[in-house]
């Protein structure tokens, strides 16, 4: 046969032994792209596309919109289909029933997993990270701090943190986002430690903020990197932790919050100053960016949506009037007569879906819904493709808080998850929402300053610029 041209084009420009070594790695890539493929087991996978070796569909995850990314992907292979993103082969689950199995029903099957980086800052002992006894044995003690009775408590506390934080917004443009993150750190900070006063807060919030710009930063720990920066202020932020454990132990009062509830372990079932510590900081993180999110978009929709804003005040100043005739500050059950508003946080939580999804790993091969999973791919319940499903929510993109005058459908709404996992805040993050609604909606106006739409990840969804707003007080004229 004749050579081609092209093989006495490359006999030229190449010597024979690289044309062998090139030859080899052609051959060994089209074979991992055929395994790729064409997996050795021929148990049914979900169906769906594992993109390109290695890389697999990332680069499409961060080049579309991730919404868009996980809705085409549905509608063309149907509630649960497989991906291959940073470096993992993954399974989305976009039904209610499915996303269920994978939560509560077989939970053992399917653990948490988070990236190590993570959990290197947040700290190993911290309960999300964990199954089994050491995981419900923390669940109990974490809830019984965030349950309703022990919350009617703290309603003036979190009051007197609204009124100090809301003044200063008066007559200024502000970060939205931001000054919520500063008003849902205190919060939690209040929940962590009951007492302010004892703990150099100034000292914490400035560590943890080293902390926290390492979270989404690239996990590369060396000298310089916001993550070596953010790992230097995890280690003193546990020395301060340690301190504060230490001092409480020794006066022989385990005193308020989470770390009081923590402390007060009997002396055979005491937790160890870490597995405290990486607690307290666990909480902290979840209770702080993701409350933060929600309400800085509640203040966009209604924001957006002035007749709807209106009724909202209407019936704050109901409640208003009622602390005026009482000569009280708000009480726990003042947020219980709160309908719209309660209904407002409602159809945030599921328009805005800040958590889009959870992750979960199979712990071990799984026959799931007709397909096999393979032990270590990862599994992910879609939280915002089953709340922006019509099937379940008519007219998914209206924002309209009345659809929650019916409860939904069972397993349809999982702001805060489901089963064992799910969030123990969620009575903290309502009652922090409403007591900040209930002063801003009667005293202030707000207007959104500049290009309203736009959505920016920081690493919730978040509007974009995180919302700047001119406030004014309500008697005043607003002007952007
Ligand atoms: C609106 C604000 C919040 C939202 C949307 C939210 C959402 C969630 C969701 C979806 C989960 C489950 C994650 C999973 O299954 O993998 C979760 C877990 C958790 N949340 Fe929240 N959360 C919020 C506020 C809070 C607050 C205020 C606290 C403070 C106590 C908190 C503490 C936790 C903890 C400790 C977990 C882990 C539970 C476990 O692993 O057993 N969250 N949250």
């Amino acid at each position: 046969m004749q050579p081609t041209f092209l093989s006495e084009l490359l006999v030229f420009a190449f010597p024979l032994p690289v044309l062998i070594f090139l030859s080899l790695s052609l051959f060994s890539l089209l074979l991992l792209f055929h395994q790729w493929h064409h997996p050795k087991d021929k148990r049914l996978l979900p169906p769906g596309s594992m993109g390109l070796p290695y890389i697999g569909e990332t680069l499409k995850l961060y080049t579309e919109n991730p919404n868009s990314f996980f809705s085409n992907r549905q509608k063309r292979y149907g509630d649960i289909f497989k991906t291959h993103i940073l470096g993992c082969p993954c399974v989305m689950i976009s039904s209610p029933e499915a996303a269920r199995v994978v939560l509560v029903s077989k939970a053992y099957l399917f653990k948490p997993t988070y990236p190590p980086s993570k959990e290197k800052l947040i700290g190993p002992e911290a309960l999300f990270f964990h199954q089994g006894d050491y995981h419900s044995r923390l669940k109990k003690l974490v809830q019984s701090s965030f349950l309703p009775s022990a919350l009617k408590g703290s309603v003036s506390e979190i009051e007197q943190i609204v009124l100090r934080l809301l003044p200063t917004w008066n007559h200024n443009t502000i970060n939205t986002l931001h000054e919520l993150k500063r008003y849902a750190f205190d919060v939690a900070m209040i929940s962590a430690f009951g007492d302010k006063k004892e703990i150099q807060m100034e000292g914490i919030k400035c560590l943890y903020q080293y902390v926290e710009k390492g979270y989404n930063s690239m996990p590369l720990d060396l000298p310089g990197t916001l993550f070596h920066k953010a790992m230097k202020a995890r280690k003193l932020l546990n020395e301060r932790l340690r301190r504060v454990i230490q001092k409480r132990r020794e006066s022989g009062k385990q005193g308020g919050g989470l770390l009081g509830v923590l402390l007060g372990q009997e002396q055979q079932n005491q937790l160890s100053d870490s597995q405290i510590a990486d607690n307290i900081i666990g909480v902290i993180f979840a209770a702080h960016d993701t409350t933060a999110s929600v309400l800085t978009w509640v203040l966009k929709y209604l924001h957006d949506n002035q007749d709807l804003l209106e009724a909202v005040v209407r019936e704050q100043e109901r409640v208003g009037l009622k602390k005026m005739e009482g000569d009280r500050g708000l009480i726990w059950d003042d947020t219980k007569s709160m309908p719209l508003t309660t209904r407002v946080i409602q159809e945030t939580l599921r328009t805005a879906s800040i958590l889009s999804f959870t992750f979960r790993e199979a712990v071990e091969d799984v026959e799931f819904e007709g397909y096999f999973i393979p032990k270590g791919w990862k599994v992910l319940p879609l939280f915002r493709s089953i709340h922006h499903c019509p099937d379940f929510f008519p007219k998914p993109d209206k924002f309209d808080p009345s659809r929650f005058e019916v409860p939904p459908r069972p397993n349809t709404y999982l702001p805060f998850g489901n089963g064992v996992h799910s969030c123990p805040g969620s009575e903290l993050a309502k009652l922090e929402m409403l007591v900040l609604l209930h002063h801003l909606t009667t005293t202030y106006r707000w207007q959104v300053v500049g290009d309203e739409d736009g959505i920016k990840y920081g690493p919730f969804p978040v509007p974009k610029r995180g919302l700047p707003i001119k406030v004014t007080s309500r008697d005043q004229k607003t002007t952007k």
